[in-house]
């Protein structure tokens, strides 16, 4: 595309800001900002025009989950079931570390983050114990996949490589980088970060499995004979990872994925609820919840709607590759997004300026004929590591893990 021809271009889509510092660009420069300009998706540009929600949600109904009883009275069967997927060799794990991590503040990856408190506990080495646990019970090793983002690839995997993947084996490691997408201001303009480049950000953990294949990793899971793929996030440090009861628990009543969720707290907790909607599994953002359903009750007094997700999932992987003809919703999300000012200086905003545009791993869920809701006790199994202070913090993390008895 000539100067011109992106000239035109921009125009129509009210963005010719974007060439303010083209021509004194270097050549190369010049390039990898035209090929940055071509690959833009103008219609996600829209969404912001017409509001957060791309789709009309459908009718919503609660979805009963397997409670911590039934699990614990089909436990033998569950474990069974699920240490032989692993152990012969039919689970992967994929961990989501493509996040930027604004809420937190963090520097550079969230992984390598540092939560001890009289020595060094990386939350990344939190994430490999908690896979060691289940590899050392199985006694074979399982395949991890780790979602990087451009933004912290490379910091991730020295990090990683300089602790020794904290004592996991790393032929059984594989990294791969997902997409990304532009950044605007609340104005709808395209932000940008450099003279010659775009201000650009992961694109969502939905992203996960579209940016796996890309990466030419599915003949690598057709290979190794994978089924089963368990998808968690970097940040919750006390999840069990390729838990052999959630797995168990899934094969054995046929279901096509699972989701492990916890008993909300109260009515009003703001977490994402695993329900029905238009007869299939979804999940409903506490957000999107009327009141009567907030405060819906069974006649033995539970709530409704009463199991909220954290991020760790299961899916079937025929289903998977089934379900990659359809597109996942976009979220347009608030964040704070660096750019290069008017003036031309580098910006780092303190708060949120602009909108990035996001496909959500939770969103797959809907995708799936089923779902098992599998619950797991809170305290036991969800402390996520979100936000800089307060609810979802280090520091809540922290206790949690004191109270495990975690040496910290
Ligand atoms: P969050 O939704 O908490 O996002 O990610 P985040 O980027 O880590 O943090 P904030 O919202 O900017 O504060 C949940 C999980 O999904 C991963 C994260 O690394 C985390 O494990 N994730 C998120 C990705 O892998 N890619 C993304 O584009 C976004």
């Amino acid at each position: 595309m000539n100067r011109n021809e992106l000239s035109l271009l921009l125009k129509e889509h009210n963005q010719e800001h974007l060439l303010s510092y083209y021509d004194n660009l270097s050549q190369d420069d010049k390039y990898k900002l035209v090929a940055q300009i071509e690959k833009i998706d103008w219609k996600l540009i829209n969404f912001i025009h017409h509001g957060n929600q791309q789709q009309k949600s459908g009718l919503y109904a609660p979805l009963e989950g397997m409670s911590i009883e039934q699990i614990e009275s089909n436990k033998n069967l569950y474990y069974y079931l699920g240490i032989k997927a692993i152990q012969t060799g039919k689970v992967a794990a994929v961990l989501l570390a493509g996040g930027q991590g604004t809420r937190l503040g963090c520097e550079g990856p969230k992984g390598m983050v540092n939560i001890g408190l009289t020595k060094e506990v990386f939350i990344f080495q939190l994430i490999f114990n908690n896979l060691l646990d289940t590899a050392k019970a199985a006694d074979t090793w399982i395949p991890l996949y780790i979602m990087t983002s451009i933004k912290n690839n490379e910091q991730t995997i020295s990090f990683l490589k300089e602790h020794d993947f904290f004592g996991y084996p790393k032929e059984f490691v594989t990294f791969y980088i997902q997409d990304m997408t532009p950044s605007v201001d609340y104005g709808g303009k395209l932000l940008m970060e450099a003279p010659g480049q775009l201000s650009l950000s992961p694109n969502g953990n939905g992203g996960w499995f579209s940016s796996m294949i890309k990466a030419d990793l599915l003949s690598d899971l057709h290979y190794h004979k994978i089924e089963w793929i368990n998808v968690f996030s970097v940040d919750n440090v006390l999840q069990k990872i390729v838990d052999p009861y959630f797995i168990g628990a899934t094969i054995a009543t046929n279901y096509l994925s699972g989701a492990k969720v916890v008993r909300k707290s109260n009515p009003n907790e703001r977490v994402g609820v695993l329900c029905l909607e238009d007869g299939k599994p979804s999940i409903v953002e506490y957000y999107e919840m009327t009141d009567e359903m907030i405060n819906e009750r069974k006649d033995n007094g539970e709530l409704n709607y009463a199991f909220g997700v954290i991020l760790n999932y299961l899916f079937r992987l025929d289903k998977l590759e089934d379900i990659l003809k359809y597109e996942l919703p976009i979220h347009v999300v608030e964040k704070k997004i660096p750019y290069l000012s008017v003036d031309g200086k580098y910006i780092e905003p303190t708060e949120p300026n602009g909108y990035k545009f996001e496909e959500l791993v939770l969103d797959m869920i809907h995708l799936f004929d089923n779902c098992l809701p599998f619950e797991v006790i809170r305290e036991n199994e969800f402390a996520p590591i979100k936000n800089a202070t307060g609810v979802d913090s280090i520091s809540t993390a922290q206790q949690l893990l004191i109270k495990h008895g975690y040496d910290l």
